[in-house]
């Protein structure tokens, strides 16, 4: 039986249904990503995990023991939200010991852990500074290290980064997975940044209005999109009718099918064998860092993204073939 397993799980607020049939195994030491857009359910579910809100049907394991009517306080379950919440008037380290203090542990051996607690979020230096001492960044990985000094079974972090800026998030994605490995900590992350769920997890569970749309490795979910809102909300895929697409290509296409994706930069100028073409008028190019995203019309709108270093010029009203392999034309549910 695998360390977490969520089952059969439903949940409504009066008549509206917020979650239906959420099942999730997830292994010790992995890290999950719970991916999708405002108020499809995520946080429902992890309340749900650390006990704070009741399942409407449905079941909560962890190790293989029944959490049904288990305290919050009794599951081993550590929480991180996006509000650090920390005690203003204690200092970092007070901050970061106050769980083993509840939990009275011995001095000595709690002097030390909060040591390597704070050298492992990188704290050390600010051990006897106040909270309102410290940046968001640094505030957050004090809420990281208060949390996992009590040893949780499970890590819940619900959106913990998307109040802070740009580059201090993405040193902190790489931070806290360096600190889950080192831990093998089985964490659970909330987030509705599709980059993030990709740059950190072991495995993402998309949802979608109460549901898991599609579930796996980032791989597997950036490459092989299984319906139209995946394809939609991950990378910015094409998205064609069956008959858009069939009038492009000039062939036809697997008739059980209504709609196919194409990744922007599944698209190139250079024939290869086999390749098909889409025809299309250039109507405007974007740069974003070292990527030109390039909006061609055809029968409808698509998108072809090259990286700045491949060196086309592009001339706007000019008609182009756009080439993609067969394999990349991505059948859709
Ligand atoms: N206590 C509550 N009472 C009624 N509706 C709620 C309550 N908490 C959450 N909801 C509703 O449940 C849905 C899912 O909420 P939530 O899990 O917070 O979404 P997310 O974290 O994905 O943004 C939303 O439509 C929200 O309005
Ligand atoms: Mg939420």
């Amino acid at each position: 039986m695998s360390y977490l397993v969520i089952e059969g799980l439903h949940k409504k607020y009066g008549q509206s249904t917020v979650l239906s049939n959420i099942n999730m195994e997830i292994e010790k030491g992995e890290f999950i990503t719970l991916l999708g857009p405002s108020g499809c359910g995520k946080s429902t579910i992890l309340r749900i995990v650390a006990g704070l809100t009741d399942a409407s049907a449905g079941k909560i394991a962890i190790e293989g023991k029944d959490m049904y009517g288990v305290q919050p306080k009794d599951r081993q379950v550590g929480m991180v939200f996006q509000s650090y919440a920390l005690f203003p008037n204690m200092t970092v380290q007070e901050n970061v010991a106050f769980g083993l203090r509840m939990q009275k542990v011995h001095s000595v051996d709690l002097e030390q852990r909060v040591q390597e607690m704070l050298a492992l979020v990188h704290l050390s230096e600010k051990a006897h500074a106040y909270p309102k001492e410290l940046s968001g960044g640094q505030q957050q990985r004090v809420a990281l290290a208060r949390a996992l000094i009590v040893r949780p079974k499970v890590l819940l972090l619900d959106e913990p980064l998307s109040a802070l800026d740009a580059q201090i998030r993405k040193k902190l994605q790489t931070d806290l997975r360096a600190i889950q490995r080192k831990l093998s900590m089985t964490m659970i992350l909330v987030t509705h940044d599709q980059e993030e769920a990709m740059a950190v997890s072991d495995r993402i569970f998309v949802m979608n209005n109460g549901s898991i749309a599609q579930s796996g490795t980032p791989t597997e979910i950036y490459t092989r999109p299984e319906n139209e809102f995946i394809a939609n909300f991950i990378g910015h895929y094409n998205v064609f009718t069956r008959q858009d697409l069939e009038q492009m290509l000039g062939e036809p296409l697997s008739e059980q099918y209504s709609k196919f994706a194409i990744r922007p930069e599944a698209l190139h100028f250079d024939k290869k064998n086999n390749d098909m073409c889409l025809t299309g008028k250039a109507k405007q190019s974007l740069m974003s860092g070292n990527i030109i995203r390039t909006t061609f019309e055809g029968e409808t709108l698509f998108t072809m993204e090259q990286l700045h270093q491949q060196g086309y010029t592009i001339e706007m009203g000019k008609t182009y073939k756009c080439y993609v392999a067969k394999e990349d034309v991505i059948a859709l549910s």
